[in-house]
């Protein structure tokens, strides 16, 4: 069993599967130590669709490519993006996506590979099981705390996914496509969708598994006040 630390410094994003299904017991367990994430006056402001179907899955991918493929750049109740990169974070935005496609052997020019590629997202990577995660407007509305709870909430069901194997990839792509996953499933109308994980049994004998994205130095991120 992997401790904290481990789980942290172990964890990257695997963006290929196998097709062996999680147990539901398994996703129980996962999802009720994710509902002990703290968030703000103990609101639990995530609304949670954990689907294993095959079908509702296929349904809600291949309409978000069907809009992709007419064009429409995003369709959505937040914005994941900065509007404007700046630098440093446009850099390591770079550096980390010239990193996969430089091991996977993609040209930098390679529009449409690259386009596949972003679109395996909503072939959920072959994974078996996505987690959406929604929360209700009126949170949002002026307001943006619950996100910091949302995101804290994305980060204890990928921590504890892993004490069952069990990897992930959180996903931003179906942020910009929150509300064609909201028509496909039919959610209540107060719901906004804030994002995406995929969960599932990586594929051990594909390459792109084998990315690990390093990190900056502490001190770039972190000021230490003695
Ligand atoms: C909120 C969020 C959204 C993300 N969206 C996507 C996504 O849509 N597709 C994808 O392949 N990876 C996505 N990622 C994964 C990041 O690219 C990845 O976490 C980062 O490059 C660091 O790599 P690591 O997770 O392997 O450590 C997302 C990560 C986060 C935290």
């Amino acid at each position: 069993m992997p401790t904290v630390l481990e789980a942290l410094q172990n964890r990257s994003s695997k963006r290929a599967y196998t097709d062996e299904k999680i147990p539901k017991e398994t996703l129980e367990k996962i999802l009720i130590a994710a509902g002990m994430t703290p968030s703000g006056a103990n609101m639990q402001p995530w609304v949670t669709y954990a689907i294993s179907n095959e079908d509702t899955l296929s349904n809600i991918g291949d309409a978000i490519i069907a809009k992709m493929d007419e064009g429409i750049e995003n369709d959505q109740f937040i914005q994941y993006y900065p509007k404007k990169w700046v630098n440093p974070y446009k850099k390591r935005r770079i550096v980390t996506g010239a990193g996969l496609y430089k091991l996977l052997e993609v040209d930098r020019k390679d529009n449409e590979t690259r386009i596949e590629m972003w679109k395996d997202n909503f072939r959920w990577f072959g994974a078996g099981t996505v987690i959406f995660v929604f929360t209700d407007k009126a949170n949002i509305d002026g307001a943006e705390g619950v996100l910091l709870d949302c995101g804290a909430y994305m980060q204890s069901i990928m921590l504890a996914a892993q004490e069952f194997g069990i990897d992930s990839c959180p996903q931003g792509s179906t942020t910009e496509f929150g509300k064609v996953v909201a028509e496909v499933l039919q959610t209540p109308e107060n719901l906004a969708l804030l994002y995406s994980v995929v969960l599932g049994y990586e594929d051990k004998t594909a390459k792109i598994n084998t990315y690990q994205p390093a990190r900056v130095k502490l001190e770039d991120t972190v000021t230490f006040i003695d």
